[in-house]
């Protein structure tokens, strides 16, 4: 199975970002990924609602919404007017997960949930079969970029054994220091969804980076 690809805007050039919509609905790009930041969950801020409309109604695909915030239960409305098809919450940002996460399907979208990547997969074993999707960080959430953490490769086959030990259908999905070489490893460990900034941002022609990675 073809992994399923969520290029991440936070790449994208912020002066042009009707252009980088448009150059992705042009893609073989599944999702778009949209990474919400506070300055206290993580040590940056990206973008916000008043600038996301704008991105949801360009966009001809899915919105991948990750949500690095504290509260993020706060902002269920606000993520589902932008139409988003998933709603990623941190783990470490809900204390009452299991509630969040009904709300998210309650609210009509598709909740996710995602670890950082000192949280272990184990933890997720009582909200697996509740979520649809689980997001593992690949490197510490808060800018692109990064290098990739190669420990998150063994999580993907931990999550992959957990997931079908459950019964869950849960997919998996991994973000942060995704490329060539290591998406190829995490499809092989059994993800399903490549989120990737950088590697099509950065590359000389972000189509063509898009089409490598569906080809993992
Ligand atoms: C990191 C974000 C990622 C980021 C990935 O905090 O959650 O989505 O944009 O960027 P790359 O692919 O460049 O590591
Ligand atoms: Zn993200």
């Amino acid at each position: 199975m073809k992994p399923l690809i969520a290029p991440s805007i936070l790449s994208a050039d912020f002066a042009f970002l009707a252009r980088d919509i448009e150059m992705l609905n042009d893609s073989e790009a599944d999702w778009v990924h949209i990474d919400i930041m506070d300055g206290v969950f993580v040590p940056n801020i990206s973008f916000g609602f008043p600038v996301l409309k704008y991105v949801a109604k360009l966009s001809k695909k899915p919105l991948d919404v990750h949500l690095m915030i504290v509260q993020p239960e706060k902002f269920i409305p606000e993520v589902k007017a932008l139409g988003a098809h998933t709603m990623n919450v941190h783990y470490e940002a809900c204390p009452h997960l299991h509630r969040v996460v009904q709300q998210i399907r309650e609210a009509g979208m598709q909740p996710a949930v995602t670890l950082n990547p000192a949280t272990p997969v184990m933890l997720l074993k009582d909200i697996i079969r509740d979520v649809y999707m689980v997001l593992l960080m690949g490197v510490n959430p808060g800018f692109g970029g990064q290098k990739f953490i190669a420990h998150t490769v063994d999580k993907v086959r931990e999550l992959r054994e957990l997931i079908d030990a459950t019964g869950s259908k849960a997919l998996i999905e991994v973000d942060g220091g995704v490329n060539l070489e290591t998406g190829a490893q995490l499809v092989k460990a059994g993800a399903d969804v490549l989120v990737a900034g950088n590697a099509v941002f950065s590359a000389q022609n972000p189509v063509d980076a898009i089409h490598l990675l569906k080809d993992l």
